[in-house]
């Protein structure tokens, strides 16, 4: 539903040393000018969680990860586990976005597992689907859709969001138009409910969030590349 409050994702998938900290002071200054009207998620690298998590409490910002093992612990080397992000002082985490589905192999059905993990020690998921431009060209963004969240929602759960990236518009300036965004988040308010948030990816922009945002069934944006500065990121959330 449109009273479903805002939420602004930042994902910044592999960039952030520790001078990327400064981001989220000046973030929290632009924020402190008057109270945002959506709430504020930064997705960092896990190199950084745990030190960001401090400020941006403090500023009233909400940390996360940008993937998790399936498993809470075990001989895994190189993972990540939900548990651990929870304890780094992630609410949520960021799960099967295309590039970990390219890059990782990641499927559906790992996608779910995760989202079970997260879920089992109270980390919000933000499952991430989307079409490629062949498919959307061949009329199939909804049946595709439709598949990502057939296959990757675990089974009665009401405490998740879905955020819908065309892999198309992901980083290249594209952006679908307001009615081909509207028809896929409607799609997917009619499969998960009413109170589902639901968020839109790809090229977002300080210029062009105030119209995504304002589009029917669209209850946030996850941002990747104008999240890395904090400046970009505030245009957004100003939209919101
Ligand atoms: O997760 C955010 C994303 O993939 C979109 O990236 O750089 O197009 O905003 P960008």
């Amino acid at each position: 539903m449109d009273d479903i409050r805002k939420l602004i994702v930042g994902n910044w998938k592999m960039h952030g040393l520790k001078s990327a900290l400064d981001e989220v002071d000046r973030l929290a200054e632009l924020c402190s000018r008057g109270e945002p009207k959506a709430d504020i998620l930064i997705c960092p690298p896990a190199t950084l969680l745990s030190e960001m998590a401090g400020p941006c409490r403090d500023a009233g910002f909400f940390v996360g990860g940008q993937t998790c093992h399936h498993r809470l612990k075990g001989a895994y080397t190189g993972e990540i586990s939900a548990e651990m992000l929870k304890d780094a002082g992630a609410t949520h985490v960021i799960l099967g976005h295309s590039e970990r589905r390219l890059y990782n192999g990641e499927t559906n059905e790992q996608v779910k597992a995760k989202a079970e993990a997260a879920l089992s020690v109270g980390l919000i998921p933000i499952i991430c689907i989307g079409e490629t431009r062949t498919e959307r060209d061949s009329g199939q963004a909804v049946a595709v859709v439709s598949q990502f969240l057939a296959g990757s929602i675990p089974d009665e759960i009401d405490d998740f969001i879905i955020s819908y990236e065309p892999l198309w518009a992901i980083g290249t300036g594209l952006v679908p138009t307001p009615g081909e965004i509207a028809e896929i988040h409607m799609a997917i308010r009619q499969r998960v409910g009413g109170d589902i948030p639901i968020l839109y990816g790809g090229s977002v922009k300080p210029d062009n969030a105030g119209r995504i945002l304002s589009i029917a069934n669209v209850n946030g944006a996850l941002v990747g590349g104008a999240s890395l500065k904090a400046d970009d990121f505030y245009g957004i959330i100003k939209s919101a």
